[in-house]
């Protein structure tokens, strides 16, 4: 999601939040995963029902507060973890009997408004973008990567046509000065060959600079590997996506493992419930005319789900190989 200007009372629109209860049912008890706590949308609503439980994790420790209050009121029944959903495995969960886990991806409003975090080409001063508990800022990859490394950032992250002359221009403009935010909006400006006046010049490259400075591929991945591990058989996993990158990413990963691969026509099909998802819609849900006119970042949203199908911890998917292109330019930061 790319900023708006809000005002500090703007209220929380937690994405698709019917569509996210009615496909996870809490009303039949049970424990649940946010793995995106952000403001506490969904945990709250969840929450709202008898006999659920609830384990939600954010990377950003300001997320701490809300969770705070959340946990006084249902102290039983609610903890938090600052945790980044790829390491989901590290809380030992494969005995507990998680009936649903949730992702919504991207960055909350209060994320977006917070200038510390220099997420948008709106924030001044330095560049950051790091959303919580990250290896590097965006200031070290632009001061510090060479110009093939920024080029395949902003190409395969933000899909810009313009890379290669927005990464000369990046690394001539830094021989003489440190590049801030102010100056990497007005380098990517200068740059771009054709004006769209709909859309800010810097909104790919950001995009781009954000999915490389939080590793937001890899952390998807991981996360849905370590998530579907720990789902009980008949549990959902949902997610919300925000731009086309993640639902590429989740599309496949979903329709790779509920569908029948077989190649051969001699082989008979296999039965759907031993493949180990069902996916009940193969369109994802998006919002409402209502929501997107009352919550405008929402128009972008797509939530797309599947039950897991059999009691088992191991899974094979080679969705690791599938992006591993993706993953690599991830792992350039290694450097940094
Ligand atoms: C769009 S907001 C979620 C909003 C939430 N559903 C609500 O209703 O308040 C996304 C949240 O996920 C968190 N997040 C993003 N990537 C994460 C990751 N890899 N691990 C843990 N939290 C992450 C962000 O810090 C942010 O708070």
């Amino acid at each position: 999601m790319e900023a708006t200007i809000v005002s500090d009372d703007v209220k929380h629109y937690p994405v698709l939040l019917k569509e996210i209860i009615s496909v996870i049912t809490p009303q039949h008890g049970g424990t649940f995963i946010d793995c995106t706590f952000g403001q506490g949308g969904y945990s709250k609503e969840i929450l709202k029902h008898k006999n659920t439980k609830v384990l939600a994790l954010d990377r950003d420790i300001e997320s701490k507060k809300k969770a705070d209050q959340i946990e006084e009121k249902y102290p039983d029944r609610f903890l938090f973890k600052n945790l980044k959903f790829s390491k989901l495995n590290n809380l030992k969960l494969k005995n507990e009997n998680i009936k649903g886990i949730i992702f919504d991806l991207g960055y909350s409003l209060t994320q977006i408004k917070d200038p510390k975090k220099g997420l948008s080409f709106n924030s001044l001063g330095e560049l950051n973008m790091m959303m919580g508990l990250n290896e590097f800022s965006a200031n070290d990859a632009i001061n510090k990567l060479n110009k093939e490394d920024i080029e395949k950032i902003l190409k395969f992250f933000g899909d810009e046509k313009d890379a290669k002359i927005i990464s000369k221009n990046i690394i001539k403009f830094r021989e003489n000065k440190h590049i801030n935010t102010e100056d990497l909006v007005n380098i990517i400006e200068r740059s771009k060959r054709k004006k769209n006046f709909k859309v800010h010049s810097a909104t790919k490259s950001f995009q781009a600079l954000r999915i490389f400075v939080n590793k937001e591929i890899s952390e998807l991945i991981y996360g849905l590997i370590n998530s579907v591990k720990i789902l009980k058989k008949d549990g959902v996993l949902a997610v919300v996506t925000f731009h086309s990158l993640e639902d590429k990413i989740v599309k496949y990963f979903f329709k790779s493992l509920s569908e029948n691969k077989s190649v051969s026509r001699y082989k008979p099909k296999v039965d759907q419930k031993e493949l180990f998802f069902s996916m009940p819609q193969k369109k994802p849900i998006t919002p409402t005319d209502q929501e997107i006119s009352e919550n405008q970042p929402s128009r972008s949203a797509k939530l797309r789900y599947v039950i897991k199908n059999k009691e088992t911890y191991e899974i094979e998917t080679d969705i690791l190989d599938k992006f591993s292109n993706l993953i690599e330019i991830e792992n350039l930061g290694s450097i940094l």
